[in-house]
């Protein structure tokens, strides 16, 4: 089915900037970006045309770190540390989460994020098949895996369960959805698996070329512990592992040295800074300006919402934004074309999507509207610096991923949102 969308401002990726079209012309044709141009196409053999005055087309938006049912633990054990906040007040409410639960946690993560302009999403999760199902019926992207763990310092991969549940559900769901769902592989954390099984599913996603998923650096006593305990900083440890010998991505990175960052360079690991939860957490501000520098693909993350406590990219860009110039002393170190790179071309190559993150002529068209007609996005005189630095995720108006339309105005086409709010509700009492 061919859409032409009119009159709206359409941001565009430009070398390594940004050019915006004024009053220009997107058309698409099923899944991709068929037309793009200021000029008005010639044969209107479009099935539908929307009218987008006032209005700004742009990428649709990457979350590369998240834990999308744990929207269900919202607001559960603020301000505690860490591992307080972890082991003590998160876990034991997860026993309590099976699949029906996990379900709805993912219905309302996805309502939430498709509101505010995500169109694809990195997940670290257990049950996966399930958010795989419902980011299938809702029609986003998303990166998923089955995280796997080993607190038993003698366990052997070949014992893991999760490792066997990791590789059957990349055998299953890897691709699914015409491509929209990609299953990745993780090892959650140095801290919370053993060397065995870290090398053992190593080398399965180096047989698979599949990504890894994991957590690094995330706090200065992770950090310290690792190396008492190993003699070596936790990217050390995964290198020495195996595990930057595939393709992989690293969220937080919050207390990795100087060493730390030229391996990940090296090993061309990609990193997804996550501002909100490393500020609300007390776990520091990663060195995101040295990263850069030094030639890191870096993405951006919210993290779970027990931990930010939400899933608002917008937010994130504008943290991302301002809090290492306030940091360093230097309003120059983040331009808010380097932010929005973040939170679309970078982070469609963590997800290992060729033809997304950017809206041009062939891509696939996965896209964001927003509505301009707004005191805090007027005067519109820098595209860039508005989105970054004004805009809210409550201005995406419509919202589609692979040519499909799944929010307009407001209106939820994919989801029934009711029926959400509601199993929300029945979950919540069950729960707390
Ligand atoms: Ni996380």
């Amino acid at each position: 089915m061919r859409i032409l969308y009119k009159n709206a401002d359409i941001l565009c990726r430009e070398g390594s900037g940004y050019r915006v079209l004024k009053n220009g012309y997107l058309g698409t044709d099923g899944p991709v970006i068929s037309y793009l141009s200021d000029v008005k196409p010639e044969r209107e053999t479009y099935y539908r045309t929307v009218d987008l005055t006032g209005k700004l087309i742009m990428p649709g938006l990457f979350n590369c770190h998240t834990h999308a049912p744990m929207v269900l633990l919202r607001g559960v054990g603020s301000d505690l540390p860490l591992q307080e906040w972890l082991f003590d007040k998160v876990m034991p409410i997860e026993d309590k989460l099976f699949e029906a639960e996990m379900k709805t946690g993912t219905e309302l993560a996805l309502m939430e994020m498709i509101a505010g302009g995500t169109v694809s999403f990195s997940d670290m999760y257990f049950f996966p098949h399930v958010t795989a199902e419902a980011v299938a019926a809702a029609g986003l992207k998303a990166n998923l895996n089955r995280p796997v763990q080993a607190f038993d310092p003698q366990e052997k991969g070949s014992d893991n369960r999760r490792v066997r549940e990791a590789v059957d559900f990349y055998n299953q769901y890897h691709g699914y959805a015409d491509g929209r769902v990609l299953i990745d592989f993780c090892v959650h954390a140095e801290y919370t698996c053993n060397e065995a099984v870290t090398s053992y599913l190593a080398d399965i996603v180096r047989k698979e070329q599949g990504n890894l998923h994991i957590h690094l650096s995330e706090t200065e006593r992770e950090h310290e512990a690792c190396k008492e305990k190993y003699g070596k900083t936790p990217a050390q440890w995964f290198a020495d592992l195996g595990a930057f010998d595939v393709d992989a991505f690293a969220a937080h990175c919050v207390t990795v040295e100087p060493s730390d960052i030229r391996l990940l360079r090296e090993k061309n690991v990609s990193v997804v800074h996550n501002p909100t939860s490393n500020m609300k957490l007390g776990s520091g501000f990663a060195p995101i300006q040295k990263m850069i520098d030094a030639g890191l693909n870096v993405a951006l993350g919210t993290d779970g919402a027990a931990s930010n406590n939400n899933l608002n990219l917008f937010e994130e860009m504008h943290l991302a934004a301002i809090t290492h110039n306030g940091f360093e002393k230097d309003p120059t170190i983040m331009k808010p074309e380097t932010v929005l790179d973040m939170a679309t071309v970078n982070g469609a190559k963590v997800q290992r999507r060729t033809g997304c993150g950017s809206i041009k002529c062939g891509n696939r068209a996965d896209f964001i509207v927003l509505d301009m007609h707004k005191p805090h996005l007027t005067p519109c005189l820098d595209v860039p610096a508005l989105l970054v630095y004004s805009a809210q995720a409550s201005d995406v108006w419509m919202t589609v991923c692979d040519g499909r339309e799944l929010y307009r105005n407001g209106e939820y086409l994919t989801i029934d949102a009711e029926r959400v709010y509601h199993d929300v509700r029945e979950v919540t009492k069950k729960l707390y």
